[in-house]
């Protein structure tokens, strides 16, 4: 592959062939394009490293990339261009968390002690806590402290590499209540250097005034909040928890149909806990995405590949239900029919405070190699162009080849391989978003 070659020639200074930039990363220890590509099929994904490489952007976007020993001759910095010194770094694009539940208020440490005896994550929904204590605690914190919280969190992440966060609200459960979040997500997204894609999950328990009958929460659903989250454009996907005893596949088809309708694409938290043809649906509805699939059937997963949906794989979430709905040799042979379902993988966090008090996207790909059996390549590029393409944004992000934005992480390691092995995060020196440095160690 040559990267060098693939459209910079478009913004070349005439006649001389050089290259012009405003942001030059020299002397990369490693430097991983992850070109996009097929990477699902189990085995060793290309991820088109350059020792001792360089990469140039210029307007946000990535203009060239190759070995550092070419880069003098072939780029001209601009005036004011922001060079930095890679060496002794591993260079990715940007990690992107396909697959978060934010923001939020409160702790669920008490449901975990419970856990811990043997109350099922199911069964505490059921008698009003899980998803609802924190749909009660969120409703108590004000927007200054919700907001502030939201807002540590995407920092956390981008001093670990992250610059892309999918944000999902699901913890008002009212009209006012979800919009009041996504409103919420919105300013995040506005001020966090971390871009945000905002997905409404509105489904995502049936709160109590309807309990016995979901079917009046999901008129609420697609009679108000669905038309008022598109009339005031603060979502682009639109996610159900499909679960037996949550929603049940109409419902979550009625839901993801309707949203189709109105312009909002589909995702869908799939045979998390169970089988209820979650995979299958999503298949049918053209969803972009289908979460956790931990027991997906494998006409689904087929379905799911001829479909185009990415499968997220959310493996925190299985450490935290370990012994309670899932077992490890269960979800490695189930990531393996995954992978050999023809679809496309990513990795996502699952940030929530139930069943995944970890907003690491770092433990997340260590946790998919360990756990789902991933290769260190599947999960670097599950946690980059796969994310990407969970969240509809494969032509442009999770990649650092020449046309796509300028997102990319240095990491004090000197291969990719140490990112998954650490189970204690890899030290980030740089993150880059669209071609500004937004964070720098030192
Ligand atoms: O992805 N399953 C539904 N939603 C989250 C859990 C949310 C919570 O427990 O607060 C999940 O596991
Ligand atoms: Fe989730």
């Amino acid at each position: 592959m040559s990267p060098s070659r693939e459209g910079p020639e478009a913004a070349a200074v005439p006649g001389t062939g050089r290259i012009p930039c405003d942001l030059v990363i020299r002397n990369a220890s490693s430097l991983c394009l992850v070109p996009p590509g097929k990477q699902a099929a189990a085995g060793v994904p290309d991820l088109g490293v350059i020792s001792r490489g360089a990469l140039a952007a210029r307007r946000g976007q990535v203009v060239w990339a190759g070995p550092d020993s070419e880069a003098s001759a072939v780029l001209v910095p601009e005036a004011g261009c922001e060079s930095i010194d890679a060496s002794g770094c591993t260079v990715t694009p940007g990690l992107i968390d396909a697959h978060a539940h934010l923001p939020f208020h409160g702790s669920r440490a008490g449901e975990f002690s419970l856990r811990l005896k043997g109350v099922s994550y199911l069964e505490i929904l059921k008698a009003g806590g899980g998803i609802m204590s924190t749909v009660r605690a969120t409703s108590q914190a004000s927007d200054e402290v919700l907001l502030e919280g939201g807002l540590s969190t995407l920092d956390r992440m981008l001093r670990s590499g992250v610059t892309t966060v999918e944000t999902k609200s699901g913890y008002g459960l009212s009209a006012d209540g979800e919009l009041r979040l996504l409103r919420l997500m919105r300013k995040m997204g506005e001020v966090s250097p971390v871009e945000t894609v905002s997905t409404f999950l509105g489904a995502h328990a049936v709160p109590p005034e309807y309990k016995g009958k979901p079917e009046l929460y999901v008129e609420v659903v697609l009679e108000e909040m669905l038309p008022a989250v598109k009339q005031l454009g603060l979502a682009e996907f639109c996610d159900i928890f499909c679960e037996p005893g949550v929603f049940d596949i109409d419902q979550s088809r009625q839901v993801l149909m309707r949203a189709k309708e109105l312009g909002l694409a589909a995702k869908i938290h799939a045979d998390e806990m169970s089988w209820s043809g979650g995979a299958e649906l999503a298949a049918e509805v053209g969803a972009v995405s289908a979460d956790h699939l931990l027991f997906a059937s494998e006409r689904g997963l087929r379905a799911m590949g001829e479909a185009g949906t990415t499968a997220v794989l959310l493996p925190v979430t299985v450490l935290s239900l370990l012994g309670d709905a899932v077992d490890v040799r269960h979800c490695r042979d189930q990531a393996r029919l995954v992978r050999q379902a023809g679809v496309k993988v990513a990795v996502g966090t699952d940030y929530n405070p139930g069943t995944a008090p970890s907003s690491s996207v770092q433990l997340a790909m260590s946790l998919a190699c360990r756990i789902f059996g991933l290769s260190v390549e599947e999960a670097l590029a599950a946690a980059t162009h796969g994310a990407a393409c969970a969240l509809g944004r494969g032509d442009r992000l999770g990649s650092l080849l020449p046309g796509y934005q300028a997102d990319a992480a240095g990491f004090e390691a000197t291969g990719y391989e140490d990112i998954p092995y650490r189970l204690d995060g890899v030290q980030v020196r740089f993150v880059v978003k669209r071609g500004k440095v937004v964070f720098r160690s030192r």
